[in-house]
């Protein structure tokens, strides 16, 4: 199956980045996963929404050739950072490629709440008539104190943390079975 990721940070070094690249590495016999590059898109216009710019064009394209899509972002403000929330603007008025999309949420952060309240506001935006995506119900991750989850290659290693990503993994294929 293939699956249009999402990472709500611009910043090269990104542990979200580094969390969504571990997802598709280590899955990628059962899902073919790829990076959607948000970072360029302009700030939302209402008066371009007819004709999008080809950055959001090509998301767009992508999202609709999925299966499903993926999300993991930080949290800013105890929000979802304004890159991630301007590419939904942008889809939620050109072409709506989220709509009925199966979706997963995760987001790791550098404190202890893992992005608790990120992700409850981007379950609520995501609810949203024009974006109407399909959210796996329940079935968070959460990841806290992610500087501490890597080895010193760079590698996620704690193995609390993969065994979560996979029963939350393996619940995220049926679920896009189920909705299909
Ligand atoms: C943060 N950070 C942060 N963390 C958190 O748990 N709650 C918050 O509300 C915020 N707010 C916030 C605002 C801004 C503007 C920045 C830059 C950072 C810290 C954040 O979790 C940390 O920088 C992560 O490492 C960001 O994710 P990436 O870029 O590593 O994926």
């Amino acid at each position: 199956m293939k699956i249009a990721a999402i990472v709500g940070s611009n910043r090269e070094d990104s542990y979200n980045k580094k969390v969504a690249t571990f997802i598709q590495d280590r899955y990628r016999d059962s899902m073919d996963i790829e990076l959607i590059n948000i970072r360029d898109f302009p700030l939302y216009n209402q008066d371009e929404e007819e004709v999008p710019p080809e950055t959001v064009q090509s998301a767009v394209e992508q999202i609709q050739n999925s299966d499903g899509l993926l999300f993991v972002t930080p949290e800013y403000n105890h929000s979802i950072p304004a890159v991630l929330k301007n590419a939904i603007d942008w889809f939620s008025r050109s072409g709506r490629p989220t709509a009925g999309k199966p979706t997963m949420i995760a987001g790791a952060s550098q404190g202890a709440l893992g992005t608790v309240r990120s992700q409850l506001h981007l379950r609520q935006i995501l609810n949203a008539p024009g974006v109407s995506a399909k959210v796996l119900p329940q079935n968070e991750i959460f990841l806290g104190t992610i500087q501490d989850k890597f080895d010193n290659n760079g590698n996620l290693t704690d193995r609390a943390t993969i065994d979560f990503i996979d029963n939350v993994v393996t619940n995220f294929k049926e679920w896009i079975n189920q909705v299909s």
